[in-house]
């Protein structure tokens, strides 16, 4: 199991606490990309997104809430991008996974609480990772959604049935009564945003949730 920490609701501190995940047992930094059309708020200014990537000791997870998705992609064909995940809903053209594969970094998608998750059973053999989303996307904070709990147990099965290494990941109001129920259901990787960075001592925390 992988965690993957999101700094969205640690703006206000974002080079300490950046710091500060450098020396905690965490996997990737995910960074949480908004353009105010696919969802209302914008996130980080360049300013902080070049903060967080000169600081960081981790490797990028990288969210695309947006429309252009091809347009975002193309500023983070880096080297220190893990993956690149952008959201179902948006997706116009396909042919953006094999971009960003062909780059040598994974490719995810993402779909919203209102997006079954039968809709990319399709891709599956495609991509490297599927992006639960456990929040209406667009903002830290919020509260899990259980009805994620049934979306990444299908997942879990389809994708054992069709013997794919395909990644399942979750987004949002993750803490550790959600997390212990999302390991029970089959996930690979947790987003944590708020739980953490909010946290007081956050290695003992992150000990929790991998316990
Ligand atoms: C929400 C973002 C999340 C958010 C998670 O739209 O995609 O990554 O930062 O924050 P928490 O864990 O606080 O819900
Ligand atoms: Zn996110």
């Amino acid at each position: 199991m992988k965690i993957s920490a999101s700094l969205l609701s640690a703006r206000d501190n974002l080079e300490t606490i950046t710091k500060e995940l450098n020396n905690l047992d965490i996997d990737y930094i995910h960074l949480d990309i908004m353009d105010g059309l696919f969802v209302p708020n914008t996130s980080y200014t360049d300013e902080e997104i070049n903060i967080i990537m000169n600081i960081t000791n981790k490797k990028l997870d990288v969210h695309l809430m947006v429309n252009d998705i091809d347009k975002y992609v193309n500023y983070y064909l880096k080297d220190n991008v893990e993956s690149i995940t952008f959201h179902y809903e948006a997706m116009n053209d396909i042919n953006i996974i094999n971009k960003i594969k062909n780059n040598g970094i994974k490719c995810g998608i993402s779909i919203k609480p209102n997006t079954n998750v039968e809709e990319i059973y399709h891709l599956l053999p495609l991509i490297d990772k599927v992006l639960v989303m456990s929040v209406e996307p667009g903002k830290g904070g919020q509260k899990f959604i259980p009805n994620s709990l049934d979306k990444i147990s299908k997942l879990r099965k389809k994708i054992d049935s069709l013997n794919l290494n395909v990644l399942i990941s979750v987004d949002g109001g993750i803490n550790n009564n959600s997390a212990t129920q999302c390991i029970e259901n089959g996930v690979d990787i947790l987003v944590i945003g708020s739980a953490l960075t909010n946290s007081e001592n956050k290695e003992l925390f992150i000990n929790q949730v991998r316990v």
